[in-house]
């Protein structure tokens, strides 16, 4: 049955209309209720209290959990049941952080052994590397890294060394070293991610699940040119390491798979972080230290998810409410504001995280969905949204959003003279927006601060704008860890109260095969510039033409490959 067909959901949908008359400013004052919607794990404090709901809300979404067997599909996820059914397979990347004295078997096969088997030769390499034992082509030590790889291969890898780049022990530990990303196809890309590298000094790891991406494929074989065309065809042997599931295709490349670094199908691209994907580009950046306490904190959060009461459960509660202002308050995005400039790719990040995820058309059986799943996510870094997009999230549009803060700084700073310290001054902002979302302005309180009678209408702000706030303690690798789960468990729940498949992504397959048929045509027109334009739809026959139209100047090519 679908779920918008129990009576739990119905129960929820006639609450949403009850819930129209009631106001945050008033839901607020009222201290029990806001102390009931406060829950703390690990030094994670969640702050519910500025969403649209009361306690009632809270019993009648855990009915809902209840309805859709939420712990049951946590469970089934967890213990490596092959809950991807639209592509037959495991959904574990929980067991990518497990402890080494878990188990976890898939197939007869205890995947967690197999998974520290991979951390330990990640360890071994990525020390040989950063001591120097392993040198490049021309003997010298291996400084920079350039990571290549798109979307679930790219965006939590970077998300993750952004996080950890200005804590001050990572910052120590990589000293002296430089991690690039390279991920668009967009040769301009190519360029950033190599300006004032030496091909002597770096090392470069081709970071692709399935070895065939487009994008990554020819990044990877643009880089190779620029290292060979340096250092001599050999030199890919020392400068060049893979990380994937088909080791084949690596070696095909030319990458010698004893340099390769593998993970398994049961990971999905875009929750594969705590893989080799992540795990090899940060220890070569920070060592191991820095990793093994991200991985630490992940897996504190996969456990509180398995054990905790669903009430007082972070991920479900943060997941309960996505699923209440969607579809029943009809908020279709959502806003990610961390207040701390390391988390300025969280909202990149979670964006595939959670939107390749729950962006779906159809239940898990293919009955279309009576209605609409995912969210649009979106978000910068406050204070810097709050000069950009906050004026719709107060006065336009009804955004709900998650503040996320930290009580101390990784970078603390204070100037004489000043009236609070910087990360003081940032967290006056935190603590004060979630408020002025709820609460509002009124045109009674406008008048009586004498604003003039034609810009009082300019001046009321609705409010009744729902929030969550995140408050840690400082933001570590073992906190990053914390959050990635945090955001990767939220958007499991919601797909499972939905009752979609999570785990894959057919979605992006049509502009790939479209862009195959585009590719074709744009090598037979380059190699005759008289070839025929056929195929196509008169819009795109046009823009094809006008794009291929003689510019006057020959593209230089800076390097042959
Ligand atoms: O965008 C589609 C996708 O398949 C993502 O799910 C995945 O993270 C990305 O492409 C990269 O895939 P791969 O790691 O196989 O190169």
């Amino acid at each position: 049955m679908l779920i918008s067909a129990t009576p739990a959901w119905k129960a929820l949908a006639a609450h949403a209309k009850a819930i129209e008359s009631t106001h945050l400013r008033d839901l607020l004052g009222d201290a029990r209720r806001c102390a009931a919607l406060t829950a703390e794990h690990d030094g994670v404090l969640l702050d519910v209290s500025r969403q649209n709901a009361t306690p009632e809300t809270v019993k009648l979404l855990l009915d809902l959990a209840e309805a859709a067997d939420l712990r049951g599909r946590i469970a089934a996820m967890c213990r490596g049941e092959r809950i991807n059914t639209s592509e037959d397979r495991a959904v574990l990347h929980v067991a990518l952080r497990a402890a080494p004295d878990d188990a976890i078997v898939v197939d007869g096969v205890d995947v967690v052994e197999e998974v520290h088997a991979v951390l330990r030769r990640i360890e071994r390499f990525a020390k040989a590397v950063r001591s120097g034992a392993w040198k490049g082509a021309t003997r010298k030590k291996l400084t920079d890294v350039v990571a290549i790889g798109i979307g679930g291969s790219y965006l939590g890898p970077e998300f993750v060394h952004e996080a950890m780049r200005t804590d001050p022990a990572c910052a120590k530990a990589a000293a002296g070293r430089r991690l690039r990303f390279l991920a668009n196809v967009d040769p301009i890309d190519v360029a950033r991610a190599l300006d004032g590298l030496d091909p002597a000094t770096t090392l470069v790891v081709v970071i692709s699940k399935t070895f065939t991406t487009a994008e990554t494929m020819l990044n990877a074989r643009t880089v190779r040119a620029w290292l060979t065309k340096a250092l001599g065809a050999k030199a890919v042997a020392k400068h060049m390491v893979a990380v994937s599931t088909n080791l084949t295709d690596v070696a095909a490349f030319g990458i010698d798979p004893a340099n390769a670094f593998g993970f398994w199908d049961w990971v999905g691209g875009r929750y594969s972080v705590c893989s080799a994907v992540g795990v090899l580009p940060l220890a070569l950046t920070y060592g191991m230290g820095p990793v093994r306490e991200f991985l630490a904190g992940a897996r504190a959060i996969d456990r509180h998810l398995q054990e905790a009461p669903l009430e007082a459960n972070l991920p479900v509660l943060m997941g309960l409410f996505g699923v209440w202002n969607s579809s029943f308050l009809g908020h279709p995005t959502r806003a990610l504001l961390p207040y701390c400039q390391a988390l300025h790719k969280l909202a990149p990040h979670i964006q595939q995280v959670d939107m390749e995820s729950n962006g779906k058309r159809v239940a898990l059986d293919g009955t279309v969905l009576p209605f609409a799943t995912g969210e649009v996510d979106f978000g910068e870094p406050g204070t810097n949204g709050q000069h950009s997009f906050y004026q719709l999230v107060h006065q336009g549009q009804v955004v709900p959003a998650d503040f996320i803060g930290f009580r101390v700084s990784q970078q603390p700073r204070a100037l004489k003279g000043e009236v609070v310290a910087n990360h003081d001054e940032l967290m006056a902002n935190f603590l004060a927006q979630p408020d002025a979302l709820a609460m509002g302005k009124t045109a009674a309180e406008c008048r009586a601060e004498g604003v003039p009678e034609a810009l009082v209408p300019h001046k009321v702000f609705p409010g009744n704008r729902p929030s969550n706030v995140l408050l840690l303690d400082q933001l570590t690798p073992y906190a990053t860890g914390q959050l990635l789960a945090l955001y990767e468990h939220r958007t499991a729940v919601q797909g499972f109260i939905w009752g979609l498949n999570s785990f894959d992504q057919w979605g992006v397959e049509l502009g790939k095969v479209l862009a195959k048929q585009v590719r074709t045509q744009l090598a037979a027109s380059r190699k005759n510039a008289k070839a025929a334009i056929t195929g196509f739809n008169p819009a795109t026959t046009a823009l094809l033409k006008r794009y291929l139209a003689p510019t006057g100047k020959k593209p230089k090519a800076k390097s042959k490959s």
